[in-house]
């Protein structure tokens, strides 16, 4: 279960355990209602992306801004090649979520999440809350805000992000999309 770790990846045990350190670009974090199977945070490599867009492309959320595997799986190639930061989270071998984080990306000062998903089943383990809470470990060494774009519609992510610390900061109208109006939600380091 652990045969994918390399040679200086660090290894976290429970997120909840005192002395966490991120220090390298891979995380652990074993997830006791997941069959207490590992999950393993690394960079997104090109044998990620066809796997990741086609789950992408089935989630209604993306499917509203009319999102396809192939429109997804370009944007992820295109980003790799222009050295963009997406994690994923792996488990048994799977990709199981993304996380797209862009350092000093909101307003050339703060981090900013551009996109984060976990994969339709696995979803509600902590997953995201892993990957959420890696990109804010990185975003808070370097500065002390992060901020991400919400759509209006998407009510359970505005609520878990609250849970997660969020705060809505504003709102941008027909943005991304005419009918669609763009929450800017903040966090900031306590
Ligand atoms: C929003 C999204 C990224 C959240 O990811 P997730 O993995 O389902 O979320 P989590 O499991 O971390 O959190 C959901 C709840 O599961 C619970 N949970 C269950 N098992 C858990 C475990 N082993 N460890 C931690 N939390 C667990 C948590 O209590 C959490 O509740 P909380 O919000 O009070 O922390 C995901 O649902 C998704 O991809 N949605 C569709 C796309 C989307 O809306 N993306 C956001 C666009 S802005």
């Amino acid at each position: 279960m652990l045969g994918n770790i390399t040679p200086g990846d660090s290894m976290v045990k429970r997120r909840s355990d005192p002395g966490i350190q991120l220090r390298s670009t891979c995380i652990l974090v074993p997830l006791e209602s997941w069959d207490g199977d590992w999950t393993f945070i690394r960079l997104m490599q090109t044998g990620d992306i066809a796997d990741c867009a086609r789950w992408i492309a089935e989630t209604p959320l993306w499917q509203r801004y009319g999102v396809t595997e192939e429109s997804m799986a370009d944007r992820f190639r295109a980003a790799l090649d222009a050295g963009a930061t997406i994690y994923v989270a792996e488990q048994a071998g799977e990709v199981v979520g993304f996380v797209w984080f862009v350092e000093r990306g909101a307003f050339d000062h703060s981090g900013y999440i551009r996109l984060i998903g976990v994969r339709p089943g696995a979803r509600g383990h902590g997953i995201g809350r892993a990957l959420l809470e890696f990109v804010e470990e990185k975003s808070f060494a370097a500065g002390r805000d992060i901020f991400l774009l919400v759509s209006d519609f998407n009510t359970d992510a505005q609520r878990w992000y609250i849970r997660q610390g969020y705060r809505q900061v504003g709102q941008i109208d027909s943005y991304v999309r005419q009918d669609v109006n763009e929450l800017i939600f903040r966090k900031t380091r306590q």
